[in-house]
């Protein structure tokens, strides 16, 4: 990138903005090398101002959300990645008619956060959440679910940085929601999500919080790093039964192995590269299409070095 534009950058975001900066502890796999530039925009104006530049020079670019997803090259990312600072991460009840209160988040509002809140005020409707690490824009953006619940079905409405960089709004029946996507128009950042919860009591969203995490900590593996589930569920499937049942268990790669509690998790100790990550990857494809003609799809975001300009 062009000195010229780095100090444009620069001027835009002032002390937000760093070069080759280490991505992997951005992420929960901690993997991963540096970022050409790493912005944190604290407002609205700053990421406009950012985003105005990056669209018109046509420069590559990556939002990240709490990285509890992605998979970055090892040698980082020829571009700019962005990271919403705290004041996108507002976290307030908006107004409540009834049974029904709604809910703001800011992208960069931790899902624990939202949870806490929802906890502390017995608002039900996203209790699924929990113990799924991240941030709001993440989970928005790849309609984030578990035991039953996604994302979406909790979601009145979004607000948005569109790709003309207006401000605008998204309501729920303006959203084209699937398994794991959400089909936002290219180029759209998400800003902040609104939700439509229910009034529980907080003893009543305690204890599904509480049933939640304790399914979770039976079935998954934690204390070691992982990005989550690497790939989508195939119709009617489990990847990971499939990937258990191809006998993948444990199958390793320097320090990176198909984790013993949930096959559909890679975790690693100490030093791992996302290429080992990746090979890893390669062999479950390959042993699950040869044993059961099924083609996993990568669940994570993979995020190569030199992505095609402009794109996310
Ligand atoms: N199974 C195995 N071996 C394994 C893992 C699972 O035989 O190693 C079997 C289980 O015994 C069960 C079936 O597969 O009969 C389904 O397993 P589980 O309930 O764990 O659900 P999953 O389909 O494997 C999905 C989500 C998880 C989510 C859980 C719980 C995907 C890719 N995975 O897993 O989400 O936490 O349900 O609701 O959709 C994630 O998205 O990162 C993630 C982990």
């Amino acid at each position: 990138m062009e000195a010229e534009i780095k100090k444009r950058l620069q001027e835009l975001a002032p002390d937000r903005v760093r070069f080759d900066a280490p991505l992997a502890g951005l992420t929960t796999l901690q993997i991963g090398g540096p970022a050409e530039v790493l912005i944190e925009p604290e407002s609205l104006e700053q990421l406009r101002g950012v985003m105005n530049l990056v669209r018109r020079e046509s420069l590559p670019w990556f939002i990240l959300g709490g990285g509890s997803n992605v998979l970055f090259d090892d040698q980082g990312f020829s571009g700019v990645v962005l990271r919403l600072g705290q004041g996108f991460a507002s976290l307030r009840v908006l107004e409540s008619g009834g049974d029904e209160v709604l809910v703001e988040a800011g992208a960069a509002a931790l899902t624990a956060g939202l949870l806490s809140l929802s906890r502390r005020q017995g608002l039900s409707g996203l209790e699924f959440l929990a113990g799924i690490p991240g941030r709001l824009g993440g989970a928005l953006a790849m309609n984030a679910g578990a035991q039953g619940g996604q994302v979406m079905d909790a979601v009145h409405s979004l607000e948005v940085l569109e790709a003309s960089n207006n401000l605008g709004r998204l309501d729920r029946d303006e959203l084209r929601a699937s398994y794991r996507q959400l089909d936002l128009p290219p180029g759209t950042v998400i800003l902040k999500g609104i939700f439509r919860l229910h009034r529980a009591t907080t003893e009543e969203v305690g204890a599904r919080i509480e049933q939640v995490l304790t399914r979770r900590r039976q079935t998954q593996p934690h204390g070691v790093r992982s990005a989550g589930c690497v790939f989508k569920n195939p119709p009617g499937d489990s990847a990971g039964r499939l990937i258990d049942r191809a006998g993948l268990k444990g199958r390793q790669i320097g320090q990176v192995w198909v984790s013993e509690e949930h096959a559909n998790f890679i975790v690693h100790r100490g030093r791992a590269t996302s290429g080992q990550v990746l090979e890893l990857m390669e062999i479950i494809r390959r042993d699950v299409k040869g044993k059961f003609g099924v083609e996993l799809e990568p669940e994570i975001k993979i995020v190569g070095r030199a992505p095609q300009e402009g794109r996310t």
